[in-house]
């Protein structure tokens, strides 16, 4: 009745933006993305008959709240399919900042979905995971694997066709992926929300949603053969697209902050000069910078002597759903 999982987080490439259901966690678009080695989730789950609700312990706090009720709403789905009523203590810990655009939702939820289902004994594909994972938090459907990893939206209104495949496994190609810390607040609009706004208000959501298809191809072309320059080329102007929609919601946001512009145009600056770095953003501040692993340090250093830069996780592929002895 007790297991213990780990996930790391994915940064998206192509990025989810906007749900067509919202109960069911089910995207407007397939999103494509790197799973990423240095940062990860820890969850322990115990079931319990003796409980009277459910319990959820993160980085040594306990929580109440909305933030119990996402994780109590998650288990449901798990007791559900398991016809089991007990509650359970959810036990985590976070390798990476909680809500401050590193995608804590990924790993947790992809590690929550895992150790639920492990402690109540399923046998569960790993496209059966990354269905469960999808409905904690969207993103956290690619988490279930290594490397790089798609997300079908899927057309079925149930939601059986919606879950994610590996691309190509971490050992296919190594990129490194500089996680640049602007900022360790948490964001001031959750990503739900903002995507929400967007698809609800704002006139640039069409324009998003009609080149998508283009980007996606590309970035897995790309992908297939190593072609560093287009994989960058397209994540970037993919996230730039993303972050225009919510310029043109009501009322309009923005996750950039000056110290955000200033890594992107340093990045820039770095490609006229003949390094190929590009950056993606997701929603919050800070940026992350990928470039191929030769140019790491050169890159690295070039960011850190701006003053807003306060600390950089270089990351690589990393692995997907790990269990772990308890
Ligand atoms: P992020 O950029 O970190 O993914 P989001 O706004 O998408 O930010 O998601 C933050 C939410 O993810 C938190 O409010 C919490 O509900 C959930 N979350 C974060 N860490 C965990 C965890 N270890 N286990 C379960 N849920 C988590
Ligand atoms: C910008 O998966 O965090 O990071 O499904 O509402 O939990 P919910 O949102 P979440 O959204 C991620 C948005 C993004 C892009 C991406 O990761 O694809
Ligand atoms: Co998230």
């Amino acid at each position: 009745m007790k297991a213990t999982a780990r996930a790391h987080t994915n940064i998206a490439l192509i990025k989810y933006w906007g749900k067509r259901d919202e109960q069911l966690f089910l995207p407007m678009n397939n999103s494509i993305s790197i799973t990423l080695d240095r940062f990860y989730t820890t969850t322990s789950v115990t079931f319990r008959d003796d409980l009277q609700a459910d319990v959820f312990v993160l980085d040594g706090k306990e929580l109440g709240g909305d933030e119990l009720g996402k994780i109590s709403r998650f288990l449901d789905l798990v007791r559900r399919t398991a016809n089991y009523r007990g509650f359970a203590i959810v036990d985590s810990l976070n390798d990476v900042p909680t809500a401050a655009g590193f995608a804590s939702s990924a790993s947790g939820f992809a590690a929550l979905a895992a150790a639920s289902t492990k402690a109540l004994g399923f046998d569960i594909s790993n496209e059966g995971l990354s269905i469960l994972a999808r409905q904690g938090s969207g993103s956290a459907s690619r988490s279930i694997y290594g490397g790089y990893a798609e997300w079908h939206k899927g057309v079925r209104q149930d939601g059986t066709d919606s879950f994610a495949t590996q691309i190509m496994p971490e050992s296919f190609w190594d990129l490194s992926v500089l996680s640049v810390m602007v900022e360790a607040k948490q964001k001031k609009v959750l990503s739900r929300e903002g995507m929400r706004r967007t698809v609800e208000t704002s006139p640039f959501y069409t324009g998003w949603l009609d080149s998508l298809e283009s980007d996606l191809s590309s970035a897995r072309e790309a992908i297939h053969t190593q072609d560093f320059e287009r994989l960058g080329t397209v994540l970037e102007r993919n996230a730039m697209k993303m972050h225009a929609t919510t310029l043109g919601a009501q009322p309009p946001f923005l996750y950039w902050t000056g110290a955000t512009i200033d890594v992107m145009q340093a990045v820039q600056e770095m490609r006229e000069n003949g390094i190929l770095a590009y950056f993606t953003i997701d929603a919050g501040p800070n940026v992350k910078v990928i470039c191929q692993p030769a140019d790491e340090d050169v890159v690295k250093m070039r960011l850190l002597q701006l003053e807003c830069v306060r600390n950089i996780f270089p990351c690589h592929p990393g692995p997907g759903i790990q269990y772990l002895n308890t």
